[in-house]
Protein backbone atom coordinates (compact mmCIF):
# COMPACT_ATOMS: atom_id res chain seq x y z
CA UNK A 1 0.00 0.00 0.00
CA UNK A 2 1.29 3.22 -0.80
CA UNK A 3 1.29 6.48 1.83
CA UNK A 4 0.10 9.90 -0.74
CA UNK A 5 -0.19 13.51 0.56
CA UNK A 6 -0.95 15.07 -2.56
CA UNK A 7 -1.94 18.93 -2.43
CA UNK A 8 -3.65 21.25 -4.89
CA UNK A 9 -1.86 24.71 -5.19
CA UNK A 10 -3.32 27.11 -2.44
CA UNK A 11 -6.08 29.35 -3.58
CA UNK A 12 -5.65 33.21 -3.18
CA UNK A 13 -7.55 34.65 -0.64
CA UNK A 14 -8.60 37.87 -2.47
CA UNK A 15 -11.08 36.52 -5.34
CA UNK A 16 -13.57 33.67 -5.70
CA UNK A 17 -13.24 30.39 -6.84
CA UNK A 18 -13.70 30.05 -11.05
CA UNK A 19 -14.02 27.47 -13.61
CA UNK A 20 -9.44 27.96 -14.46
CA UNK A 21 -9.07 27.08 -11.02
CA UNK A 22 -11.46 23.72 -10.88
CA UNK A 23 -9.36 22.47 -13.57
CA UNK A 24 -6.49 21.86 -11.38
CA UNK A 25 -9.22 20.94 -8.23
CA UNK A 26 -11.13 18.93 -10.25
CA UNK A 27 -7.77 16.97 -11.88
CA UNK A 28 -6.76 16.53 -8.32
CA UNK A 29 -9.57 15.12 -6.87
CA UNK A 30 -10.19 12.86 -9.56
CA UNK A 31 -6.93 11.22 -9.08
CA UNK A 32 -7.17 11.59 -5.28
CA UNK A 33 -10.31 9.47 -5.06
CA UNK A 34 -8.92 6.77 -7.94
CA UNK A 35 -6.14 6.31 -5.37
CA UNK A 36 -8.28 6.29 -2.11
CA UNK A 37 -10.63 3.58 -4.04
CA UNK A 38 -7.24 1.79 -5.19
CA UNK A 39 -6.91 1.06 -1.51
CA UNK A 40 -3.34 3.32 -0.74
CA UNK A 41 -3.66 5.96 2.36
CA UNK A 42 -3.85 9.34 0.66
CA UNK A 43 -4.28 12.93 2.48
CA UNK A 44 -5.41 15.30 0.27
CA UNK A 45 -4.43 19.21 1.51
CA UNK A 46 -4.87 22.27 0.64
CA UNK A 47 -5.13 25.84 2.08
CA UNK A 48 -6.44 29.60 1.36
CA UNK A 49 -2.96 31.59 0.37
CA UNK A 50 -3.98 34.30 2.27
CA UNK A 51 -0.84 36.70 2.89
CA UNK A 52 0.09 39.60 0.54
CA UNK A 53 -0.42 43.22 -0.46
CA UNK A 54 -3.74 42.23 -2.41
CA UNK A 55 -5.44 41.06 0.98
CA UNK A 56 -4.34 43.85 2.39
CA UNK A 57 -5.70 46.38 0.24
CA UNK A 58 -8.82 44.65 -0.31
CA UNK A 59 -9.92 44.66 3.18
CA UNK A 60 -8.26 48.33 3.72
CA UNK A 61 -10.98 48.96 0.52
CA UNK A 62 -13.92 47.20 2.44
CA UNK A 63 -13.35 48.57 5.50
CA UNK A 64 -12.82 45.43 7.25
CA UNK A 65 -9.26 43.97 8.81
CA UNK A 66 -7.66 41.24 6.36
CA UNK A 67 -8.26 38.31 8.98
CA UNK A 68 -11.97 39.23 8.90
CA UNK A 69 -11.52 39.24 5.00
CA UNK A 70 -9.87 36.11 5.01
CA UNK A 71 -12.51 34.53 7.42
CA UNK A 72 -15.14 35.25 4.79
CA UNK A 73 -13.07 34.01 1.80
CA UNK A 74 -12.27 30.74 3.49
CA UNK A 75 -15.76 30.21 4.17
CA UNK A 76 -16.90 31.22 0.05
CA UNK A 77 -14.24 28.77 -1.12
CA UNK A 78 -14.91 25.92 1.39
CA UNK A 79 -18.59 25.99 -0.03
CA UNK A 80 -17.81 26.00 -3.03
CA UNK A 81 -15.32 23.51 -3.24
CA UNK A 82 -17.96 21.47 -1.28
CA UNK A 83 -20.25 21.99 -4.13
CA UNK A 84 -18.12 20.74 -6.71
CA UNK A 85 -17.47 17.58 -4.73
CA UNK A 86 -14.08 18.69 -4.26
CA UNK A 87 -13.23 16.39 -1.44
CA UNK A 88 -10.17 18.02 0.86
CA UNK A 89 -9.20 15.99 3.74
CA UNK A 90 -8.07 19.50 5.02
CA UNK A 91 -8.75 22.99 3.64
CA UNK A 92 -6.59 25.06 6.00
CA UNK A 93 -5.21 28.47 5.94
CA UNK A 94 -1.86 29.63 5.08
CA UNK A 95 -2.69 32.08 8.26
CA UNK A 96 -2.41 30.08 11.11
CA UNK A 97 -0.46 29.74 14.41
CA UNK A 98 1.13 26.04 12.61
CA UNK A 99 2.23 28.01 9.50
CA UNK A 100 3.93 30.92 11.36
CA UNK A 101 5.98 28.58 13.48
CA UNK A 102 7.38 26.46 10.27
CA UNK A 103 7.79 29.39 8.50
CA UNK A 104 9.59 30.84 11.63
CA UNK A 105 11.97 26.95 11.92
CA UNK A 106 12.56 26.62 8.18
CA UNK A 107 13.31 30.79 7.76
CA UNK A 108 16.10 29.55 11.10
CA UNK A 109 17.12 26.04 9.33
CA UNK A 110 17.98 27.84 6.11
CA UNK A 111 19.83 31.00 8.07
CA UNK A 112 21.57 27.87 10.02
CA UNK A 113 22.96 26.27 6.65
CA UNK A 114 24.22 29.77 5.49
CA UNK A 115 21.63 30.05 2.82
CA UNK A 116 20.27 33.63 3.96
CA UNK A 117 22.00 36.68 3.34
CA UNK A 118 20.76 40.13 3.79
CA UNK A 119 21.85 43.20 1.83
CA UNK A 120 20.54 47.07 0.84
CA UNK A 121 18.56 47.07 -2.22
CA UNK A 122 16.87 49.89 -4.41
CA UNK A 123 13.24 49.06 -4.37
CA UNK A 124 10.49 51.47 -6.19
CA UNK A 125 8.22 53.38 -3.86
CA UNK A 126 4.73 55.43 -4.31
CA UNK A 127 5.45 58.28 -2.40
CA UNK A 128 1.79 59.39 -2.74
CA UNK A 129 0.99 56.00 -1.13
CA UNK A 130 3.99 56.02 1.54
CA UNK A 131 4.35 52.53 0.54
CA UNK A 132 7.22 50.22 -1.02
CA UNK A 133 5.21 48.34 -4.56
CA UNK A 134 4.93 44.79 -4.48
CA UNK A 135 5.70 42.70 -7.53
CA UNK A 136 2.55 43.03 -8.34
CA UNK A 137 1.95 46.58 -7.91
CA UNK A 138 4.57 47.64 -10.15
CA UNK A 139 3.78 46.92 -14.38
CA UNK A 140 6.48 48.01 -17.26
CA UNK A 141 8.02 46.43 -19.70
CA UNK A 142 9.71 42.68 -20.05
CA UNK A 143 13.14 42.49 -19.62
CA UNK A 144 13.63 39.62 -21.54
CA UNK A 145 11.00 39.61 -24.34
CA UNK A 146 9.74 43.43 -24.22
CA UNK A 147 6.17 42.56 -23.61
CA UNK A 148 4.26 45.32 -22.81
CA UNK A 149 2.34 45.81 -19.24
CA UNK A 150 4.19 43.24 -17.09
CA UNK A 151 4.40 42.57 -13.72
CA UNK A 152 7.24 42.60 -11.40
CA UNK A 153 7.80 39.41 -10.57
CA UNK A 154 6.76 37.30 -13.88
CA UNK A 155 6.40 37.69 -17.55
CA UNK A 156 2.71 36.40 -18.46
CA UNK A 157 3.91 36.20 -22.02
CA UNK A 158 7.62 34.02 -21.66
CA UNK A 159 7.39 33.12 -18.33
CA UNK A 160 10.52 34.30 -16.57
CA UNK A 161 11.16 35.55 -13.49
CA UNK A 162 12.91 38.73 -12.36
CA UNK A 163 12.95 41.53 -10.08
CA UNK A 164 10.67 44.57 -10.36
CA UNK A 165 13.55 46.63 -10.72
CA UNK A 166 14.84 44.84 -13.93
CA UNK A 167 11.10 46.13 -16.11
CA UNK A 168 11.57 48.88 -18.00
CA UNK A 169 9.25 51.89 -17.96
CA UNK A 170 7.62 51.04 -14.58
CA UNK A 171 4.57 52.63 -12.99
CA UNK A 172 2.62 51.87 -9.88
CA UNK A 173 -0.54 50.10 -10.36
CA UNK A 174 -2.30 52.05 -7.06
CA UNK A 175 -1.65 55.36 -8.44
CA UNK A 176 -0.27 55.24 -11.73
CA UNK A 177 2.89 57.13 -11.13
CA UNK A 178 5.84 56.93 -11.83
CA UNK A 179 7.51 55.48 -8.31
CA UNK A 180 10.80 56.52 -6.79
CA UNK A 181 13.88 54.34 -5.85
CA UNK A 182 14.63 53.87 -2.06
CA UNK A 183 16.87 52.16 -0.58
CA UNK A 184 15.97 49.61 1.83
CA UNK A 185 17.32 45.99 3.52
CA UNK A 186 16.10 43.17 2.21
CA UNK A 187 16.58 39.02 3.17
CA UNK A 188 17.43 36.70 0.58
CA UNK A 189 17.58 32.85 -0.11
CA UNK A 190 20.76 31.86 -1.83
CA UNK A 191 19.04 30.34 -4.75
CA UNK A 192 22.19 30.27 -6.78
CA UNK A 193 23.77 27.79 -4.45
CA UNK A 194 21.44 25.25 -5.24
CA UNK A 195 21.81 24.94 -8.98
CA UNK A 196 23.25 21.92 -8.59
CA UNK A 197 21.61 20.00 -6.15
CA UNK A 198 18.29 20.93 -8.48
CA UNK A 199 19.65 19.52 -11.57
CA UNK A 200 20.30 16.49 -9.53
CA UNK A 201 16.81 16.58 -8.19
CA UNK A 202 14.75 16.77 -11.63
CA UNK A 203 16.58 13.93 -13.00
CA UNK A 204 13.92 11.78 -10.56
CA UNK A 205 11.60 11.85 -13.13
CA UNK A 206 9.80 14.99 -11.37
CA UNK A 207 8.32 16.41 -13.56
CA UNK A 208 6.90 15.99 -17.00
CA UNK A 209 9.41 16.77 -20.02
CA UNK A 210 7.86 19.46 -20.86
CA UNK A 211 8.63 21.13 -17.34
CA UNK A 212 11.83 19.35 -17.54
CA UNK A 213 12.90 21.63 -20.56
CA UNK A 214 11.60 24.90 -19.13
CA UNK A 215 13.66 24.41 -15.62
CA UNK A 216 16.57 23.36 -18.24
CA UNK A 217 16.29 27.01 -19.48
CA UNK A 218 16.07 28.60 -16.61
CA UNK A 219 19.34 26.80 -15.49
CA UNK A 220 21.00 27.97 -18.77
CA UNK A 221 20.10 31.41 -17.71
CA UNK A 222 21.41 31.01 -14.49
CA UNK A 223 19.51 31.22 -11.20
CA UNK A 224 19.25 34.15 -8.80
CA UNK A 225 19.08 34.59 -4.98
CA UNK A 226 15.41 35.32 -4.31
CA UNK A 227 14.20 37.75 -2.02
CA UNK A 228 12.00 36.76 0.68
CA UNK A 229 11.18 39.67 2.85
CA UNK A 230 8.74 42.89 2.05
CA UNK A 231 8.66 46.15 4.30
CA UNK A 232 5.68 46.66 6.30
CA UNK A 233 2.97 47.78 5.95
CA UNK A 234 2.34 44.03 4.88
CA UNK A 235 0.00 41.35 5.72
CA UNK A 236 1.95 38.13 6.63
CA UNK A 237 4.49 37.15 9.55
CA UNK A 238 7.34 39.08 10.62
CA UNK A 239 10.88 37.66 10.04
CA UNK A 240 12.17 36.67 13.28
CA UNK A 241 15.11 38.89 14.25
CA UNK A 242 13.89 41.77 11.40
CA UNK A 243 11.48 44.08 12.78
CA UNK A 244 9.50 45.59 10.62
CA UNK A 245 10.14 43.38 7.79
CA UNK A 246 8.06 40.29 6.62
CA UNK A 247 8.01 37.12 4.72
CA UNK A 248 7.46 37.33 1.18
CA UNK A 249 3.93 35.46 0.35
CA UNK A 250 5.92 33.13 -1.62
CA UNK A 251 7.60 32.00 1.24
CA UNK A 252 5.37 31.14 3.43
CA UNK A 253 2.44 29.78 0.92
CA UNK A 254 4.06 26.26 -0.16
CA UNK A 255 5.07 25.57 3.82
CA UNK A 256 1.31 26.22 4.26
CA UNK A 257 0.90 22.55 2.73
CA UNK A 258 3.19 21.34 5.16
CA UNK A 259 1.21 23.64 8.18
CA UNK A 260 -2.21 22.55 6.44
CA UNK A 261 -1.07 18.69 7.14
CA UNK A 262 0.44 19.76 10.37
CA UNK A 263 -2.40 20.72 11.52
CA UNK A 264 -4.67 17.68 10.45
CA UNK A 265 -2.20 15.04 11.58
CA UNK A 266 -2.92 16.95 15.05
CA UNK A 267 -6.67 16.17 14.50
CA UNK A 268 -6.30 12.75 13.15
CA UNK A 269 -3.21 11.36 15.16
CA UNK A 270 -1.36 10.82 12.20
CA UNK A 271 2.74 11.32 12.39
CA UNK A 272 3.87 14.61 10.88
CA UNK A 273 7.20 13.47 10.55
CA UNK A 274 6.94 10.39 8.77
CA UNK A 275 5.37 12.75 5.63
CA UNK A 276 7.73 15.52 5.64
CA UNK A 277 11.17 13.88 7.71
CA UNK A 278 14.29 13.98 5.04
CA UNK A 279 14.43 10.07 4.33
CA UNK A 280 10.77 10.02 4.35
CA UNK A 281 9.64 7.06 2.49
CA UNK A 282 5.55 8.34 1.82
CA UNK A 283 4.77 10.68 -1.75
CA UNK A 284 4.79 14.02 -1.59
CA UNK A 285 2.51 14.76 -4.73
CA UNK A 286 2.03 18.65 -6.03
CA UNK A 287 -0.68 19.36 -8.42
CA UNK A 288 0.01 22.84 -10.09
CA UNK A 289 -0.97 25.16 -13.12
CA UNK A 290 1.76 25.97 -15.56
CA UNK A 291 2.12 29.55 -14.16
CA UNK A 292 3.63 28.80 -10.73
CA UNK A 293 5.87 25.95 -11.53
CA UNK A 294 9.03 27.93 -11.16
CA UNK A 295 8.13 28.33 -7.37
CA UNK A 296 6.84 25.16 -6.73
CA UNK A 297 10.28 23.31 -9.15
CA UNK A 298 13.11 25.30 -7.88
CA UNK A 299 12.09 27.76 -4.63
CA UNK A 300 10.13 24.75 -2.87
CA UNK A 301 12.43 22.28 -3.40
CA UNK A 302 15.66 23.98 -2.54
CA UNK A 303 13.63 25.94 0.47
CA UNK A 304 13.18 21.90 1.67
CA UNK A 305 16.15 20.52 1.23
CA UNK A 306 18.07 23.06 2.97
CA UNK A 307 15.87 23.06 6.04
CA UNK A 308 16.53 19.15 6.36
CA UNK A 309 12.80 18.16 4.83
CA UNK A 310 12.20 15.65 2.17
CA UNK A 311 11.49 16.95 -1.25
CA UNK A 312 8.32 16.48 -3.38
CA UNK A 313 7.54 13.06 -5.50
CA UNK A 314 6.14 14.61 -7.95
CA UNK A 315 5.31 17.58 -9.47
CA UNK A 316 2.59 17.22 -11.60
CA UNK A 317 1.67 20.68 -13.90
CA UNK A 318 -1.15 21.23 -16.04
CA UNK A 319 -2.24 24.28 -18.26
CA UNK A 320 -4.68 27.07 -18.65
CA UNK A 321 -8.74 27.05 -19.43
CA UNK A 322 -9.64 28.55 -22.58
CA UNK A 323 -13.53 29.33 -22.86
CA UNK A 324 -15.09 29.13 -26.00
CA UNK A 325 -11.08 29.33 -27.52
CA UNK A 326 -10.09 32.18 -26.25
CA UNK A 327 -9.14 33.40 -22.62
CA UNK A 328 -11.52 34.03 -20.25
CA UNK A 329 -13.09 37.50 -20.20
CA UNK A 330 -15.32 39.60 -18.32
CA UNK A 331 -16.49 41.46 -21.02
CA UNK A 332 -17.46 37.96 -23.23
CA UNK A 333 -19.18 36.49 -20.30
CA UNK A 334 -16.75 34.06 -19.97
CA UNK A 335 -14.93 34.51 -16.75
CA UNK A 336 -17.62 32.28 -14.98
CA UNK A 337 -17.15 31.83 -11.25
CA UNK A 338 -17.62 28.71 -9.03
CA UNK A 339 -20.58 30.24 -8.04
CA UNK A 340 -22.51 30.98 -11.20
CA UNK A 341 -21.80 27.54 -12.86
CA UNK A 342 -23.73 26.32 -9.64
CA UNK A 343 -26.69 29.05 -9.92
CA UNK A 344 -27.35 28.58 -13.15
CA UNK A 345 -25.91 24.93 -14.46
CA UNK A 346 -26.45 23.43 -10.20
CA UNK A 347 -25.17 19.81 -11.54
CA UNK A 348 -21.17 20.13 -10.79
CA UNK A 349 -21.26 16.33 -12.54
CA UNK A 350 -21.37 17.92 -15.80
CA UNK A 351 -17.98 20.40 -15.48
CA UNK A 352 -16.15 17.46 -14.07
CA UNK A 353 -17.06 14.91 -16.93
CA UNK A 354 -16.16 17.44 -19.56
CA UNK A 355 -13.20 18.37 -17.78
CA UNK A 356 -12.38 14.66 -17.95
CA UNK A 357 -12.72 14.34 -21.45
CA UNK A 358 -10.26 16.88 -21.71
CA UNK A 359 -7.85 15.99 -19.33
CA UNK A 360 -4.20 14.61 -19.74
CA UNK A 361 -0.68 14.27 -18.44
CA UNK A 362 0.53 17.41 -20.87
CA UNK A 363 0.78 20.85 -19.52
CA UNK A 364 -1.09 22.21 -22.86
CA UNK A 365 -4.16 24.21 -22.30
CA UNK A 366 -7.92 23.02 -22.76
CA UNK A 367 -10.70 24.55 -24.04
CA UNK A 368 -14.16 24.73 -22.28
CA UNK A 369 -16.53 24.80 -25.65
CA UNK A 370 -19.89 25.55 -23.94
CA UNK A 371 -21.61 24.62 -27.03
CA UNK A 372 -19.89 21.01 -26.96
CA UNK A 373 -20.32 20.82 -23.43
CA UNK A 374 -23.89 21.06 -23.70
CA UNK A 375 -23.85 18.44 -26.62
CA UNK A 376 -21.11 16.04 -25.11
CA UNK A 377 -22.90 16.16 -21.99
CA UNK A 378 -26.30 15.47 -22.92
CA UNK A 379 -25.35 12.79 -25.58
CA UNK A 380 -22.88 10.64 -23.21
CA UNK A 381 -24.15 11.09 -19.95
CA UNK A 382 -27.74 10.89 -20.52
CA UNK A 383 -28.10 9.37 -24.10
CA UNK A 384 -26.22 6.65 -23.43
CA UNK A 385 -24.85 6.31 -19.67
CA UNK A 386 -28.13 7.12 -17.95
CA UNK A 387 -30.09 5.28 -20.71
CA UNK A 388 -28.24 1.30 -19.86
CA UNK A 389 -30.83 1.55 -16.80
CA UNK A 390 -33.22 3.50 -17.95
CA UNK A 391 -34.08 0.86 -21.01
CA UNK A 392 -33.74 -1.92 -18.86
CA UNK A 393 -34.87 -1.46 -15.08
CA UNK A 394 -38.29 -1.31 -16.06
CA UNK A 395 -38.76 -4.93 -17.14
CA UNK A 396 -36.70 -6.16 -13.79
CA UNK A 397 -38.43 -4.28 -11.42
CA UNK A 398 -42.07 -5.86 -13.65
CA UNK A 399 -41.66 -9.07 -13.96
CA UNK A 400 -38.69 -10.11 -11.54
CA UNK A 401 -39.63 -8.54 -7.98
CA UNK A 402 -36.49 -6.48 -8.83
CA UNK A 403 -34.10 -9.10 -8.51
CA UNK A 404 -31.08 -9.85 -10.67
CA UNK A 405 -29.66 -12.85 -12.31
CA UNK A 406 -27.23 -14.47 -9.82
CA UNK A 407 -23.79 -14.39 -12.49
CA UNK A 408 -23.41 -18.58 -12.31
CA UNK A 409 -26.90 -18.49 -14.04
CA UNK A 410 -26.30 -16.64 -16.94
CA UNK A 411 -25.62 -18.85 -19.51
CA UNK A 412 -25.17 -16.86 -22.86
CA UNK A 413 -22.39 -16.50 -24.25
CA UNK A 414 -22.48 -13.07 -25.61
CA UNK A 415 -23.61 -12.08 -21.94
CA UNK A 416 -20.88 -13.60 -20.43
CA UNK A 417 -18.27 -12.00 -22.82
CA UNK A 418 -19.76 -8.51 -22.71
CA UNK A 419 -19.82 -8.94 -18.49
CA UNK A 420 -15.73 -10.54 -18.48
CA UNK A 421 -14.61 -7.79 -21.17
CA UNK A 422 -16.12 -4.70 -18.80
CA UNK A 423 -14.24 -6.69 -15.73
CA UNK A 424 -10.96 -6.95 -17.77
CA UNK A 425 -11.23 -3.30 -18.38
CA UNK A 426 -10.19 -2.61 -14.77
CA UNK A 427 -6.08 -2.96 -15.72
CA UNK A 428 -6.62 -0.22 -18.88
CA UNK A 429 -8.64 1.69 -16.37
CA UNK A 430 -6.03 1.32 -13.69
CA UNK A 431 -2.99 2.63 -16.55
CA UNK A 432 -5.05 5.56 -17.43
CA UNK A 433 -6.32 7.04 -13.92
CA UNK A 434 -2.68 6.45 -12.60
CA UNK A 435 -1.32 8.46 -15.54
CA UNK A 436 -3.52 10.99 -15.69
CA UNK A 437 -4.62 10.35 -18.93
CA UNK A 438 -8.15 11.08 -18.01
CA UNK A 439 -9.61 11.93 -21.79
CA UNK A 440 -8.05 8.02 -22.65
CA UNK A 441 -9.96 6.95 -19.48
CA UNK A 442 -13.32 8.47 -20.41
CA UNK A 443 -12.90 7.41 -24.12
CA UNK A 444 -12.22 4.19 -23.57
CA UNK A 445 -15.02 3.77 -21.02
CA UNK A 446 -17.61 5.46 -23.81
CA UNK A 447 -16.36 2.86 -25.97
CA UNK A 448 -17.64 -0.06 -23.61
CA UNK A 449 -20.94 2.11 -23.06
CA UNK A 450 -21.66 2.25 -26.61
CA UNK A 451 -20.86 -1.56 -26.86
CA UNK A 452 -23.63 -2.31 -23.97
CA UNK A 453 -26.11 0.06 -25.63
CA UNK A 454 -25.93 -1.81 -28.94
CA UNK A 455 -26.10 -4.93 -27.15
CA UNK A 456 -29.88 -3.66 -25.81
CA UNK A 457 -30.65 -2.21 -29.28
CA UNK A 458 -30.17 -5.75 -30.67
CA UNK A 459 -31.76 -7.87 -28.53
CA UNK A 460 -34.57 -6.09 -27.94
CA UNK A 461 -35.64 -6.37 -24.79
CA UNK A 462 -38.83 -4.29 -25.04
CA UNK A 463 -40.17 -7.13 -27.61
CA UNK A 464 -39.04 -9.75 -25.37
CA UNK A 465 -41.19 -8.52 -22.46
CA UNK A 466 -44.16 -8.76 -24.60
CA UNK A 467 -43.71 -12.62 -25.74
CA UNK A 468 -41.61 -13.53 -23.14
CA UNK A 469 -44.17 -12.79 -19.70
CA UNK A 470 -43.97 -15.96 -18.07
CA UNK A 471 -41.76 -15.38 -15.13
CA UNK A 472 -39.83 -17.92 -16.24
CA UNK A 473 -35.98 -18.52 -13.82
CA UNK A 474 -34.26 -19.14 -17.84
CA UNK A 475 -36.38 -16.10 -19.18
CA UNK A 476 -33.71 -14.20 -21.79
CA UNK A 477 -34.92 -11.30 -20.75
CA UNK A 478 -33.83 -11.49 -17.16
CA UNK A 479 -30.78 -12.71 -18.87
CA UNK A 480 -29.76 -9.75 -21.09
CA UNK A 481 -31.40 -7.38 -17.96
CA UNK A 482 -29.29 -8.84 -15.72
CA UNK A 483 -25.96 -8.68 -18.23
CA UNK A 484 -26.68 -4.44 -18.66
CA UNK A 485 -27.83 -3.74 -15.09
CA UNK A 486 -24.47 -5.66 -13.37
CA UNK A 487 -22.50 -3.85 -16.02
CA UNK A 488 -23.48 -0.40 -15.51
CA UNK A 489 -22.80 -0.93 -12.30
CA UNK A 490 -19.10 -2.03 -12.45
CA UNK A 491 -18.78 1.33 -15.02
CA UNK A 492 -20.20 2.98 -12.65
CA UNK A 493 -17.58 2.15 -10.11
CA UNK A 494 -15.05 2.83 -12.56
CA UNK A 495 -16.55 6.73 -13.09
CA UNK A 496 -16.72 7.28 -9.67
CA UNK A 497 -13.39 9.23 -9.01
CA UNK A 498 -14.83 11.63 -11.97
CA UNK A 499 -18.55 11.96 -11.22
CA UNK A 500 -18.76 10.65 -7.62
CA UNK A 501 -22.07 12.74 -6.94
CA UNK A 502 -24.13 10.90 -9.43
CA UNK A 503 -22.68 7.51 -8.96
CA UNK A 504 -23.19 8.19 -5.18
CA UNK A 505 -27.42 8.14 -6.54
CA UNK A 506 -26.11 4.87 -8.71
CA UNK A 507 -25.31 2.98 -5.61
CA UNK A 508 -28.46 3.87 -3.74
CA UNK A 509 -30.42 2.30 -6.71
CA UNK A 510 -28.22 -0.91 -5.77
CA UNK A 511 -29.15 -0.67 -2.18
CA UNK A 512 -25.36 0.03 -1.92
CA UNK A 513 -24.23 2.83 0.34
CA UNK A 514 -21.38 4.45 -1.81
CA UNK A 515 -19.01 2.68 -4.34
CA UNK A 516 -15.70 3.52 -2.06
CA UNK A 517 -13.21 0.82 -3.38
CA UNK A 518 -12.52 -0.89 -6.88
CA UNK A 519 -12.54 -4.22 -4.98
CA UNK A 520 -16.42 -3.87 -5.49
CA UNK A 521 -16.51 -4.93 -9.31
CA UNK A 522 -16.17 -8.01 -7.78
CA UNK A 523 -19.42 -8.30 -5.89
CA UNK A 524 -22.03 -10.21 -7.52
CA UNK A 525 -25.21 -7.80 -7.76
CA UNK A 526 -28.40 -8.95 -7.10
CA UNK A 527 -30.89 -6.47 -6.47
CA UNK A 528 -32.06 -2.82 -7.75
CA UNK A 529 -34.24 -0.65 -6.46
CA UNK A 530 -37.25 0.88 -8.33
CA UNK A 531 -35.38 3.48 -11.20
CA UNK A 532 -35.63 7.14 -10.02
CA UNK A 533 -34.57 9.39 -12.84
CA UNK A 534 -30.52 10.41 -12.40
CA UNK A 535 -29.89 13.31 -14.42
CA UNK A 536 -31.43 16.29 -16.23
CA UNK A 537 -30.70 17.34 -19.65
CA UNK A 538 -28.68 20.69 -19.75
CA UNK A 539 -30.59 23.48 -21.19
CA UNK A 540 -29.25 25.71 -23.61
CA UNK A 541 -31.40 28.47 -22.04
CA UNK A 542 -29.17 27.89 -18.12
CA UNK A 543 -26.04 28.34 -20.24
CA UNK A 544 -27.21 31.55 -21.86
CA UNK A 545 -28.28 32.79 -18.86
CA UNK A 546 -24.82 31.78 -17.20
CA UNK A 547 -22.62 33.96 -19.50
CA UNK A 548 -25.67 36.75 -19.85
CA UNK A 549 -25.24 37.50 -15.81
CA UNK A 550 -21.41 37.81 -16.00
CA UNK A 551 -21.16 39.96 -18.66
CA UNK A 552 -24.35 41.93 -16.95
CA UNK A 553 -21.74 42.18 -13.70
CA UNK A 554 -18.95 44.62 -15.88
N1 LIG B 1 -1.71 31.24 -4.38
C1 LIG B 1 -0.98 30.75 -5.49
C2 LIG B 1 -0.56 29.30 -5.27
C3 LIG B 1 0.24 29.06 -4.05
S1 LIG B 1 0.64 27.37 -3.87
C4 LIG B 1 1.72 27.30 -2.60
C5 LIG B 1 -1.86 30.83 -6.74
N2 LIG B 1 -3.18 30.98 -6.52
S2 LIG B 1 -4.27 31.10 -7.69
O1 LIG B 1 -5.53 31.26 -7.01
O2 LIG B 1 -3.91 32.13 -8.60
O3 LIG B 1 -4.24 29.78 -8.50
C6 LIG B 1 -4.46 28.53 -7.88
C7 LIG B 1 -4.21 27.41 -8.91
O4 LIG B 1 -5.18 27.53 -9.95
C8 LIG B 1 -2.84 27.54 -9.58
O5 LIG B 1 -2.25 26.27 -9.73
C9 LIG B 1 -3.16 28.13 -10.92
O6 LIG B 1 -2.25 27.74 -11.92
C10 LIG B 1 -4.53 27.53 -11.19
N3 LIG B 1 -5.28 28.34 -12.13
C11 LIG B 1 -5.68 29.64 -11.99
N4 LIG B 1 -6.29 30.05 -13.13
C12 LIG B 1 -6.30 29.03 -14.03
C13 LIG B 1 -6.81 28.83 -15.31
N5 LIG B 1 -7.42 29.80 -15.98
N6 LIG B 1 -6.67 27.61 -15.87
C14 LIG B 1 -6.09 26.57 -15.21
N7 LIG B 1 -5.59 26.71 -13.99
C15 LIG B 1 -5.62 27.94 -13.40
O7 LIG B 1 -1.34 30.73 -7.82
ZN1 LIG C 1 8.68 38.25 -21.19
Amino acid sequence: MRKLLVTSALPYANGSIHLGHLVEYIQTDIWVRYQKMSGNETYYICADDTHGTPVMLKAEEEKITPDELVKRVHQEHDLDFKEFNINFDHFYSTNSIENKELSESIYNALNDNDKILSKEIDQFFDESKQMFLPDRFIKGICPKCEAKDQYGDSCEKCGATYSPTDLKNAYSVLSGTEPIRKKTLHYFFKLSECTEFLKKWIKNDTLQPEAQNKLKEWFEMGLKDWDISRDAPYFGFEIPNAPGKYFYVWLDAPIGYMASFKKFAQMNNLSFDEFWKKESTTELIHFIGKDILYFHALFWPATLNYSDHRTPTKIFTHGFLTVNGEKMSKSRGTFITARSYLEHIKDPNFLRYYYATKLNSSMEDLDLNLDDFVAKNNSDLIGKFINIPSRTSGFVGKFFNHALMPLTSIKSEEGLMILKKIKDAKQTVDQHYEAREFSKLVKFIMQLIEELNEYISKTEPWKLAKEDQQLKSDSSLHEICSVCLKSFRSLSIYLTPIIPNLCEKIAAFYDEEIFNSFNLIQDDALKIKSYKHLLKRIEQDSIDAMVNSNSAEV
